[in-house]
């Protein structure tokens, strides 16, 4: 079945409205494949009938927001990302730290790849360093797949990836699960992650509290503006001398931000010098 021109057009106006993703009429075919199943769930019989569900607001807006959000993630997706948290920024925090806490925001976390190795790079560095101390706030829209992150369970590629690369820390922080080829992130580990739904769209989950926001592989997904108004509130969720990182396919100079380049996806905040 196929969507029309007219209900195509309001869908997409809905995917803006409610998550900030710009889309344009070549995801056709991504949106029916993503939609139709649920449409013939409810027993509607048309698109234009699933539209008027969502516009009208209520439960459906959730389930629509996970159908037309792509969670898909990574254990220590972009190896260059991983070598600086470990080699450069968290030596660097340390010693202006005064015994505090670092405090870390990934930001669309997705299925919570992000947030377990962030988990596991602080576990480790915790051993060496027992007065080190750390706390890690993960937030996406889509609720199915905090879901999944709160559960800490993986499977498939996801698990095998992370094995291959990373055998050490796989051995020691995933435990099989209950399925055949399921892992379940360690008791431990899970409990220095908390997640909560939270849409950039919005403000800040909290002011002037994260030393370190992971914001990866989402801005790709919204035009410049609503980059600049995802990116103003991130500043204000951020503590002063800040580290913000970005995707590997993003960059952000071309629009006016509070951040300024650092090196290879590192952002500083601005006029806060290196
Ligand atoms: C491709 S995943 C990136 C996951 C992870 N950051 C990574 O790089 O591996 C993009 C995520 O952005 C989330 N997202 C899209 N729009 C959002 C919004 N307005 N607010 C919060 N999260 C959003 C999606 O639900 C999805 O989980």
């Amino acid at each position: 079945m196929e969507l029309a021109d007219d209900t195509l057009h309001s869908v997409i106006a809905l995917v803006r409205q409610h998550t900030g993703i710009a889309m344009n009429e070549h995801k056709r075919v991504l949106l029916q494949g993503r939609l139709l199943p649920r449409m013939r769930a409810l027993g509607l019989t048309s698109y234009r009938d699933y539209v008027a569900r969502v516009a009208a607001g209520g439960p459906e807006v959730e389930a629509f927001v996970n159908m037309v959000t792509t969670n898909d993630s990574a254990f220590f997706r972009t190896p260059a990302v991983w070598r600086w948290l470990e080699s450069s920024f968290l030596d660097a925090w340390r010693n202006n730290a005064d015994g505090g806490v670092l405090r870390i925001w990934s930001a669309a976390a997705a299925t919570g790849e992000e947030a377990y190795s962030l988990a596991m790079l602080c576990a480790e560095l915790r051993e060496r360093h027992p007065n080190f101390r750390y706390a890690i706030h993960a937030t996406d829209i889509a609720s199915e797949a905090l879901a999944q992150a709160r559960s800490g369970s993986y499977g498939g590629r996801s698990a095998e990836r992370f094995q291959a690369a990373h055998p050490a820390l796989f051995a020691k922080y995933m435990a099989p699960g209950a399925a055949a080829g399921e892992y379940v992130v360690t008791p431990a580990l899970r409990e220095c992650v908390t997640f909560a739904e939270h849409n950039l769209l919005g403000p800040a989950p909290m002011r002037g509290h994260f030393d370190l926001v992971m914001l990866r592989n989402v801005l790709i997904y919204f035009d410049e503006a609503t980059q600049e108004r995802a990116l103003r509130q991130v500043r204000v969720a951020m503590r002063s001398r800040g580290r913000l990182v970005l995707g590997e396919q993003e960059t952000i100079s071309r629009i006016a931000t509070p951040f300024e380049f650092e090196q290879h996806h590192v952002y500083r905040i601005a006029g806060e010098g290196a």
